[in-house]
């Protein structure tokens, strides 16, 4: 049976509806990851989740420790994880409140440690990462968001940023050329790592903002935080309804 894990990010420090039975504080041999591992139930159905950015939300992207999490949720026998990203949208049909289930990925990030392999004498494997996500978790969210009637995008390119700040409007443009349709910071090393210890994996995205040089007015914050809450509210209905379906 699958194990289900909810990595959530910025907006999701700690998960709305999830009846929380006990916290597992984990310590890998990358580190610890970035909150203590909360096992519950949505909606019935059994979840452990992580919050990414730490519990107050004190950890900026670069500073995630990737493989930590990774490896925290592996040791305690996840099969399936659900990564959840607040983006911007770059394409014009990923407007603000709209989830995305992307298909691919395009890696724009440095010097984040990107991978498990590495330490001397380690043997190591070349992972295919033709297709970054799994194709059962992306069928689960989009059928979800189906049934919910959620506004989705059932397809698309994340292009990760470095961060923490913002783009600019002539990178956005550059990766609008190269195919990306939403922006975040967190989406690699994050998926090449589950890859790499056979971990399912699928990124659930909701647009909070529109990308730099989207809007003449610029991104702004104050509006950015109200539709993070509503994104917040759109998530959970499509991760109650998700949860209902079978995995394997
Ligand atoms: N850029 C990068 N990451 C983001 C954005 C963005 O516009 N919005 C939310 N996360």
């Amino acid at each position: 049976m699958a194990t289900i894990a909810i990595i959530g990010g910025t907006g999701l420090t700690n998960m709305p509806g999830l009846t929380v039975h006990h916290r597992e504080m984990v310590k890998t041999e990358y580190g610890a990851p970035s909150s203590p591992l909360i096992h519950g139930e949505l909606n019935g159905h059994s979840v452990i989740f992580l919050a990414r950015h730490g519990r107050r939300h004190t950890i900026p992207p670069h500073m995630v420790n990737y493989r930590a999490n990774l490896m925290a949720l592996k040791e305690v026998g996840v099969s399936h994880v659900i990564a959840l990203a607040a983006v911007g949208g770059i394409s014009d049909d990923c407007q603000e409140r709209t989830i995305v289930i992307p298909d691919q990925i395009i890696d724009y990030t440095h010097d984040r440690a990107h991978t498990f392999y590495g330490a001397k004498n380690d043997t190591f494997r070349h992972i295919d990462f033709s297709e970054p996500y799994c194709p059962v978790i992306r069928k689960r969210l989009i059928e979800a968001c189906n049934t919910a009637s959620v506004n989705h995008v059932s397809s698309g390119v994340y292009g990760a940023t470095q961060g923490p700040r913002l783009e600019t409007a002539a990178e956005i443009r550059r990766m609008e050329n190269d195919g990306c349709t939403i922006v975040g910071m967190t989406g690699m090393p994050e998926a090449a790592l589950a890859r790499e210890i056979d971990m399912q994996y699928a990124c659930c995205g909701m647009v909070v903002n529109r990308a730099a040089g989207k809007v003449s007015t610029g991104i702004d914050f104050s509006q950015l935080e109200g539709v993070l809450k509503e994104s917040v509210e759109l998530i959970r209905v499509v991760l109650e309804e998700t949860l209902k379906l079978e995995f394997e």
